[in-house]
C-alpha cells in the first residue's frame, strides 16, 4: 500500500499510475469500523484500484465539538487497509489541506441547512469544502459514502452535478451492530449503559418502517411514534426526528413518494444519527 502525505505526491502517483483502470475512493475521518471496510470492499469489487484517506477534517467540527476527542488510530487503520488489500493510503496534515491562509469555501445552498445542517450550522460547508479538495487530489473515477450520512450523501451528490466533478457517487448500505445500532466511530464514547440505550434511534426508525407498513402516510403521525420510541428511553435526548425526500431534504407531511425517516439524538453528550429508507 502506497501512502502518501501531501498532494503533489498524491498528483505524481496518480500520474505514473493513469492507465491502471478505474480508481475507487473511500475518504473516512479514520478509526475504521466495519462500515468503513465495507465501502473499501464495495470499492474493491467495483474498481481496479482504491484509495482510502483518512483525514479529521477541523472545518466540518464546531469549537464546542468533539474534533480533540475525536478517536484517532492511524496504526490500528493503516493495518486494516492493507488487510483489505488498499492499493493508496492518503493522510495530509491540516497544513497540506488547509494552507495558511485558506479562504475558499464550497456550499451546496438549501441543502447545507436541513438535518444535521440545522443543528450543526457549517457542518456540511466543511464537509463538502473537504470532499471537493479531496477529489481535486486523488481524482478518482468514483467514491464510497455510507448511507447513515444520509444528507451528507444528498449534499455531495448536488456538489458533483452541480460542479460536473467528473465522480461517480456510489451509496452503501448502512452496516449495523447485532442490536441495529448503526456502526459509528463514535461509537466508541458510550459508556455500558449509554450503549444499552443508544438503538433506540434505530428502534424508533423501525416502530416508523412498522407503521408505515400498516398504511400510515402521515407525516407527522409517523414521526409521532417515532419520537414516541425516543422518549421511552430517557437517557437519550431527541435533536430532529424528520420524513424528508432523499434529494431535497426536504419535510414531507404526506409520505406519497419514496422517503427518508432520519433521526439525530445524544446519548450523554454523544450526538448519534441513523436513518431508513420508506420505499413509498
Ligand atoms: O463521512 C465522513 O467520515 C466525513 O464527513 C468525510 C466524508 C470523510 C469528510 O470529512
Amino acid at each position: 500500500m502506497t501512502i502518501c502525505k501531501t498532494a503533489a505526491e498524491m498528483r505524481a502517483h496518480r500520474r505514473t499510475r493513469r492507465q491502471g483502470g478505474r480508481l475507487g475512493f473511500v475518504p473516512t475521518m479514520g478509526a475504521l469500523h466495519a462500515g468503513h471496510l465495507s465501502l473499501v470492499r464495495a470499492a474493491r469489487e467495483q474498481c481496479d484500484s482504491v484509495a482510502v484517506s483518512i483525514f479529521v477534517n477541523p472545518a466540518q467540527f464546531a469549537p464546542h465539538e468533539d474534533l480533540d476527542q475525536y478517536p484517532r488510530s492511524l496504526e490500528r487503520d493503516r493495518e486494516l487497509l492493507e488487510k483489505e488489500g488498499v492499493d493508496l493510503l492518503f493522510v495530509p496534515s491540516t497544513e497540506e489541506m488547509y494552507p495558511p491562509g485558506s479562504s475558499t469555501w464550497v456550499q451546496v445552498e438549501g441543502l447545507s441547512d436541513k438535518l444535521c445542517g440545522q443543528s450543526r450550522p457549517g457542518h456540511f460547508r466543511g464537509v463538502t469544502t473537504v470532499v471537493a479538495k479531496l477529489f481535486h487530489i486523488v481524482q478518482p473515477d468514483c467514491a464510497f459514502f455510507g448511507q447513515k450520512d444520509a444528507a451528507q450523501l444528498a449534499i455531495i451528490r448536488r456538489m458533483v452535478r452541480d460542479l460536473h466533478m467528473p465522480v461517480e457517487i456510489v451509496a452503501c448500505p448502512i452496516v449495523r451492530e447485532a442490536d441495529g445500532l448503526a456502526m459509528s466511530s463514535r461509537n466508541t464514547y458510550l459508556d455500558l449503559e449509554q450503549r444499552r440505550a443508544a438503538p433506540a434511534l434505530y428502534r424508533s426508525l423501525v416502530r416508523v418502517q412498522k407503521d408505515f407498513g400498516g398504511g400510515e402516510r402521515n407525516a407527522a403521525r409517523l414521526i409521532g411514534a417515532g419520537k414516541g420510541t425516543i422518549s421511552a428511553e430517557p437517557s437519550v435526548r431527541l435533536d430532529y426526528f424528520e420524513i424528508v425526500d432523499p434529494q431535497t431534504l426536504d419535510p414531507l407531511t404526506e409520505v406519497d413518494r419514496p422517503a427518508l425517516a432520519a433521526v439525530a439524538a445524544f446519548v450523554g453528550t454523544t450526538r448519534l444519527i441513523d436513518n431508513l429508507a420508506l420505499p413509498g
